[in-house]
Parts: C-alpha cells; sequence; structure tokens
C-alpha cells in the first residue's frame, strides 16, 4: 500500500497577471511548483508525487525537478512523475490518476499554487485517511462574511459564517472513491476541487483542521504575503 501526492499545475494563473503559467512562478527565487513537490516529496506519508504540467511544458517540468533533484528517489524524498495536464483542473487530475501504480491505494490532490503547505498538514490528511475516512479535506475558518450574489450585483442572500469553513488542499482520498468520483464527474460542470465530486458521489467528506500556511497563491497579493512567510521561515 502506498500513498501517492497528484499536484495539477496546469494551470494558466491568469488571475496573477501576465507571465508564465502560474506553478513556474517564482517564490525566493524557486518556481511554485518546486516548493509544492519538495514539500510533499519530503512528508513522510507520501511515497510518489505525481505533477499535471502545462501541455506544452512537460519536458521543462521534467528538467526542473531533476534540476532541483527531486525527479529520482533520495534519503528522505520521494520520486517524482511528471504527465501532460489538461483544459480544466479536474481534466489535470484525471490525467495523473490514470498514471498511478496500482500499489498506490491513497492519494492526495495538492494545487500547486499552494505552495507553502507545511508537512504537519500533509501528514495529518494523509493519516485521516489511513484511520478510515474516505475522503479528507482540511478548512480554516472564513474571515470574511460571504454574500450570495445575483448577476446583477444583487445580494441574494448572507450566509453564516460560522457554518463556513475556506478549503484547502492536499485533499485526501481512498483511491477507488477518487477514481470513482472522477468517472462518474460531468467534464462540462468541472468541480473546483476533488472533494466536490466525491460529494456528488454521497460520499461523506470529512474537514479536518487546515493551515493558514497552505493559502492558495492567486492574486499579486498573494505573491506578497508568500514572499514574507518564506522569508520568515529562512530567517
Ligand atoms: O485555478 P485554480 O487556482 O483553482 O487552480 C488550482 C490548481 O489547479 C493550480 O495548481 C493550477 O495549476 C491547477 N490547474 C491545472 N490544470 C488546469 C487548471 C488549473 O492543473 N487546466
Amino acid at each position: 500500500t502506498l500513498t501517492a501526492a497528484v499536484v495539477p499545475a496546469a494551470g494558466r494563473g491568469e488571475r496573477l497577471g501576465p507571465g508564465a503559467p502560474k506553478a513556474l512562478r517564482l517564490l525566493g527565487g524557486v518556481p511554485m511548483l518546486v516548493h509544492a513537490v519538495r514539500a510533499l516529496a519530503t512528508a513522510r506519508s507520501v511515497d510518489l508525487v505525481v505533477v499535471a504540467a502545462p501541455e506544452d511544458g512537460v519536458g521543462d517540468v521534467v528538467a526542473l525537478l531533476a534540476e532541483h533533484n527531486l525527479l529520482d528517489a533520495s534519503p528522505g524524498v520521494a520520486p517524482s512523475m511528471v504527465v501532460s495536464g489538461g483544459e480544466t483542473r479536474q481534466d489535470s487530475v484525471a490525467r495523473a490518476l490514470v498514471s498511478l501504480p496500482a500499489e498506490v491505494d491513497v492519494v492526495l490532490v495538492h494545487d500547486a499554487a499552494r505552495p507553502l503547505v507545511p508537512s504537519t498538514l500533509i501528514d495529518a490528511v494523509s493519516a485521516a485517511v489511513r484511520a478510515g475516512a474516505d475522503a479528507v479535506v482540511p478548512g480554516i475558518p472564513v474571515a470574511d462574511t460571504i454574500k450570495a450574489v445575483d448577476a446583477d450585483g444583487g445580494v441574494v442572500a448572507t450566509l453564516d459564517r460560522g457554518a463556513l469553513r475556506a478549503i484547502q488542499t492536499p485533499q485526501g482520498f481512498r483511491r477507488t472513491v477518487l477514481t470513482s468520483a472522477h468517472a462518474a464527474s460531468d467534464p462540462d460542470a468541472p468541480a473546483t476541487d476533488d472533494a466536490g465530486l466525491v460529494e456528488a458521489l454521497g460520499v461523506e467528506v470529512l474537514v479536518v483542521p487546515g493551515d493558514e500556511e497552505a493559502f492558495k497563491v492567486t492574486r499579486p497579493i498573494d505573491l506578497v504575503l508568500a514572499e514574507a512567510v518564506l522569508a520568515r521561515r529562512r530567517a
């Protein structure tokens, strides 16, 4: 029995502004993807990392991981492999799933765009799946009040903040559950996370405490925060 971590990294990152694909943007001089893969590959619970790269960037990502000694296994570091991603995040994850070795029975899915995820969170999610949960997601309380709006910007409802969680990755799954969920999904209505597909099957998803440092780098301000967190870790 093995645990694999799938890393969708094929997004364009348009909300970050013009430039390279998001996963290849630099953080502390190193592409975000390298930070994310290193975090997963050095987590004790992870045996293999599979990256879904932009379709035209597979060779570049292989070279990048090799350059950072993340392609082949070394003491305390799990090996990585690279597959071609797809049009949507869901498609990218599906392409990685079909490439997993038969021995893999637990799958974590982790956004390349969450480069500073602590190893404690990775291992906590893996452990919760190993302990018997079909699907596990990290969540943190939301700081803002969240309102549902219509197309004209009119407020439809104010949601009860106390009952909401902002969901992060890594999300962990029993492999059979995740592959069934992807097989049953509607490619024309892609989900924004993997647990959403599992929920659609009627399978229970467990929320465990997330970590502020697992935040997603989406907008330019997130890069400022990420640089600051990295600098504090290096100090
Ligand atoms: O767009 P969003 O921020 O939800 O992207 C989350 C993750 O999914 C990112 O790591 C991104 O690279 C990845 N992604 C992907 N393939 C796509 C779109 C997004 O692997 N077609």
